[in-house]
């Protein structure tokens, strides 16, 4: 539709030349009159100034044309703790990315507590977030406020755990946990050379220091550990004194450091009074530190320190595996995650396409979650320095200060 002003200064100068040449075009003007009058365009015949509202509605849709200037969508990050390195790093990145892509970010951290975690949730809901994107404490015990953000039409994006129990998650965004877990075990059994121990008929002792059991992810983990370990296990390449090697035998709730140095305290007292347990198989950074106190506590020597396994990356960690306290940690580029977290959101807000690279291992109990999952790698002394300092994950300061 042509701006009113428009037809307004055409008429301006339409009268004007009506004047001298009023006999002449008096038949036309009137016939382009009744024209634009049969078109109902030819209300006004006096010159206005278009008013301010009206420019800058014009100069609106100009911009309008450059992109989409809706209102700003909000997307909530519900992490689960800061008590772990990791979780601060997932909330900075994933909030850095949104913000950047012009969402506002509600970033919320929970302190283990399943409660505030489910109340967090449910002030975001209340306060209009338009995305969800969950890293859960307990991942069956979202279901009724999950149900909650589906009937207010809030997708959610479940991150690095599943969200069990639920048909309201759209995505799932995660590593491979199963590779985690083969990593691990893979370690082991290469740096020990279990294979030539095997046929040499020479043993290794090994305790396991699994995640937590409200945690889909510890799982998985521990299928990998197992998928490598077993066949040692079985033929007593690998002896596990306590006995201890199932995945409820061996889980450690909420991922706790202060229980897997308890774990580690009773096992060493009971099974290894003398220090000679040879691999400490750990799933988290965090129960690598607690075997490291219970083994010093114990005035073990540090030479003599059982190979322990870790997964993060922290800088703790690395810090550990620098001074060869710790053999090896598993690196979660957190930097990635909250990429393709965020490919997710936009599928979900803005039409987008999200990256999904697996359809069919995560089954959360009512549906298979579509998910991307990314490549966790093994970090050791051989290499954090090329994978982390190279890679721009950590600086050396960050490290070693
Ligand atoms: C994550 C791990 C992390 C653990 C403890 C798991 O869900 O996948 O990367 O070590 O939680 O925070």
């Amino acid at each position: 539709m042509a701006p009113s002003y428009v037809i307004v200064i055409g008429m301006k100068i339409r009268k004007w030349i009506s004047i001298p040449l009023c006999f002449l075009l008096l038949f036309l003007s009137a016939c382009a009159s009744a024209g634009e009058q049969a078109a109902g365009q030819g209300e006004e015949e006096t010159w206005n100034a278009p008013d301010e509202d009206y420019l800058a509605k014009l100069s609106q849709q100009d911009q309008d044309k450059e992109g989409p200037r809706e209102e700003t969508k909000r997307v909530g990050v519900a992490m689960p703790t800061k008590t772990s390195e990791r979780w601060i790093n997932d909330g900075m990145n994933i909030k850095a990315k949104l913000e950047t892509l012009g969402y506002e970010v509600d970033l919320q951290y929970a302190d283990d507590d399943i409660d505030l975690q489910v109340s967090q949730i449910e002030s975001m809901i209340r306060n209009g977030v338009n995305c969800l994107v969950i890293a859960s404490i307990d991942s069956t015990r979202l279901t009724e406020v999950l149900s909650q953000a589906r009937d207010n039409g809030i997708a959610v994006i479940a991150y690095d755990r599943l969200l069990m129990d639920t048909d309201a998650v759209s995505y799932y965004a995660t590593f491979d946990n199963k590779a985690v877990g083969t990593l691990i075990g893979g370690y082991i059994e290469d740096k020990l050379d279990l294979k030539k121990a095997s046929a040499e008929g020479r043993s290794y002792t090994i305790e396991f220091f699994m995640g937590s059991p409200d945690d889909n992810n510890a799982v998985f983990l521990y299928n990998g550990v197992m998928e490598v370990l077993k066949p040692y296990l079985k033929d007593k390449t690998l002896i596990c004194r306590s006995g201890l090697t199932s995945f409820e035998d061996t889980c450690i709730l909420r991922w706790s450091e202060d229980t897997a140095e308890q774990m580690c305290t009773q096992l060493l007292n009971e099974y290894y009074p003398t220090g000679d347990l040879d691999i400490a198989c750990s799933a988290f950074d965090g129960f690598a530190y607690g075997i490291l106190k219970a083994w010093q506590k114990k005035g073990f020597s540090m030479e003599d320190h059982p190979l322990i396994t870790g997964q993060d990356a922290e800088k703790p960690a690395i810090k550990n595996i620098a001074e060869g306290k710790m053999d090896m940690t598993i690196y979660k580029d957190t930097r990635v995650l909250a990429s393709k977290c965020v490919t997710m959101v936009q599928a979900l807000l803005e039409n987008g396409e999200p990256e999904i690279n697996d359809t069919t291992q995560y089954h959360n109990n009512v549906l298979t979650v579509p998910s991307y999952l990314c490549e966790p790698v093994v970090i050791d002394g051989d290499n954090y320095e090329e994978i982390l300092i190279g890679g721009g994950y950590y600086t050396k300061e960050q490290l070693f200060q």
